[in-house]
């Protein structure tokens, strides 16, 4: 496990970009396993611009999303399909048919699970995984209590979550109740991962998924035993370690 302390959100923005695209030069038709949420934001908007300013080309990678609500369409702006087009995708290179997202509304989950779970295994696995971190210690949405053996599953989101997430919606109560994700077993396959975690709201969770032991009530903590696992923080989230 690697620890990369940032100045600020900038910094550490910066910083995960830097990493994501050295990996795309090196391996130019990898595949990224990309998050959504306010951590990564700031890593999409620095890859724009270096995709604008030609440092970066997208044209051959695969991209695998971690989640999506189940119940929104992709047309919905709170679906993780809007937010990675308005965030990321619309702005560079990366072809419509290499996206890949948990289609929110096949209610028939174990089709859509078994479909994604072969996506997967059908592009060699993920390169690069990126996530962010729930307050009660998530990665996707592997609640606290989910089996670290799992592939693509569907999930009832915690309340924690569901409160974390309500400012994305006009109100909470329509906020779903379930996701689908990519289970830990897929997470902890993926050849590297980098997380990164901002402010202070993360703090005490950063302390206890990577300080602490490692358990399923914190779905995290398994990134300790990742053989290459990087933590990308800013001061805020870093400053209980
Ligand atoms: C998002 C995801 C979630 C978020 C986590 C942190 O695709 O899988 O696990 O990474 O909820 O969200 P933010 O970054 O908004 O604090």
């Amino acid at each position: 496990m690697k620890i990369i302390r940032a100045k600020d959100y900038n910094d550490m923005s910066r910083k995960a970009a830097n990493i994501i695209s050295a990996q795309v030069i090196m391996k130019p038709n990898c595949v990224l396993g990309l998050a959504t949420g306010g951590s990564p934001e700031g890593i999409y908007k620095q890859l724009i611009d270096w995709y604008n300013k030609g440092d970066i080309d997208f044209s051959e990678i695969t991209t695998i999303n971690l989640d999506e609500y189940k119940g929104l369409s992709r047309e919905s702006e709170q679906s993780y399909w809007y937010f990675m087009h308005h965030h990321f995708f619309d702005h560079v290179n990366v072809r419509p048919q290499k996206i890949n997202v948990p289609d929110g509304t096949n209610m028939n989950v174990e089709e859509e699970c078994a479909r994604y779970d072969h996506i997967i295994q059908a592009k060699g696995g993920i390169d690069l995984q990126l996530l962010g971190i729930g307050v009660d210690g998530h990665i996707g949405f592997n609640e606290p209590g989910a089996a670290f053996e799992l592939g693509t599953h569907c999930v009832d989101l915690d309340e924690s979550t569901i409160e974390a997430n309500k400012r994305y919606f006009e109100k909470k109560e329509d906020v779903p109740r379930q996701a689908y994700t990519m289970g830990i077993k897929t997470i902890m396959q993926a050849r590297k991962v980098l997380m990164v975690a901002n402010g202070k709201n993360k703090a005490d969770i950063i302390k206890e998924a990577f300080f602490g032991p490692v358990t399923p009530q914190v779905p995290a903590s398994i990134l300790q035993m990742h053989p290459d696992f990087t933590l990308i923080g800013d001061e805020e989230a870093l400053s209980k370690i």
